[in-house]
């Protein structure tokens, strides 16, 4: 250790890194303790039982050796399961973002961090965040795999081209904080960075109102449903039979094939880009691909725009 204050410990400055060291911490000491024990237990036994050594080799007492046994067996299966189910509810907490969490869009390319705020602020190699809000991070990649990590949020997931991951952090102090790419990904990777600054909310609110002037996420993708065509098909008034989009996002749609599934952001960017695989039951598959002939960033602010579309259609009193 220096002066600067260099430490082994990254800062913790989110809910979900005091969780991980403490699980972290509690594994070292498990795992130590249990080194300790099985070294001294050789070292001891070595000396003991050496050859020509005049110590009782003869068998222990049956009850003794047999209750030893499946004591210590029993007692490291709870451990074990109990360290299962520690990891696991907190790993399974870190994949669950709560529902008002603030929606950030965040486009890797070689070799940059490209984030996006809802209310259509952008950034690069940066991300401004309120504190104590939860933020959810929509990821993808343009070209290569790359990987978001923010040591001191305990927070890193892939970003990956040609889908969507997910990650969410609710970050607990102030500061300025550094992201990473984790994921090699070419010559400049190990300059692939950023940082993360965590505001007051009302510091962040002001920072988001002081950002040019940019169409949000679904009015661009508003545009380009238009401009692609798509609006030709899916509108209500149009002579083409295709299925209505008002208010799909989260719904669960029935396929031709009988299946049915949610319509996630998953979903909603599988059907602009493979519309033949998922069949919506009642309907052609006539919709061409649009692989190809959209990117990724063109693919985000259709997906923004469908998600936001809330279904206002329904006559009162009728069926959707
Ligand atoms: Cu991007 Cu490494």
């Amino acid at each position: 250790m220096n002066s600067s204050g260099l430490s082994l410990w990254p800062p913790v400055a989110s809910a979900e890194a005091a969780h991980v060291d403490g699980i972290f911490v509690a594994l070292l000491f498990i795992a130590g303790a249990i080194i300790l024990l099985v070294g001294m237990l050789l070292l001891v036994f070595g000396i003991r039982f050496r050859r020509g050594s005049p110590a009782r080799r003869e068998e222990l007492p049956s009850v003794i050796s047999r209750d030893v046994e499946i004591g210590w067996t029993a007692g490291t299966v709870f451990l074990a399961l109990f360290l299962f189910w520690w990891a696991g509810s907190v790993q399974l907490a870190a994949g669950q973002p709560p529902a008002d969490a603030l929606e950030i869009h965040v486009a890797a390319k070689q070799w940059m961090w490209k984030t996006r705020h809802p209310n259509g602020a952008r950034e690069i190699n940066a991300l401004h965040v309120p504190r104590g809000e939860a933020v959810r991070l929509v990821m993808t990649s343009q070209d290569v795999i790359h990987s978001f990590f923010v040591p001191a949020f305990r927070v890193k997931q892939d970003a990956v081209p040609g889908r969507f991951t997910e990650a969410w952090f609710r970050a607990t102090r102030e500061g300025e904080y550094h992201i990473f790419c984790t994921e090699f990904c070419g010559t400049d990777h190990a300059a692939m960075g950023g940082k993360v600054v965590v505001m007051e909310p009302a510091d962040y609110a002001r920072w988001a109102a002081a950002q040019p002037e940019s169409d949000s996420l679904p009015r661009e993708g508003a545009r380009l449903f238009v401009a692609l065509g798509c609006s030709g098909c899916h509108a209500p008034s149009s002579a083409v039979h295709a299925p209505g989009l008002a208010g799909v996002y989260g719904r669960t749609v029935h396929l031709a094939d009988g299946r049915a599934v949610r319509a996630d952001e998953a979903y909603l960017r599988d059907s602009i880009l493979q519309p033949k695989r998922d069949v919506v039951a009642g309907y052609e598959p006539v919709m061409p691909s649009f692989a190809g002939a959209v990117d990724e960033d063109e693919l985000q602010k259709l997906v923004a725009y469908l998600m936001q579309l809330r279904d206002v259609s329904t006559p009162p009193g009728g069926a959707p």
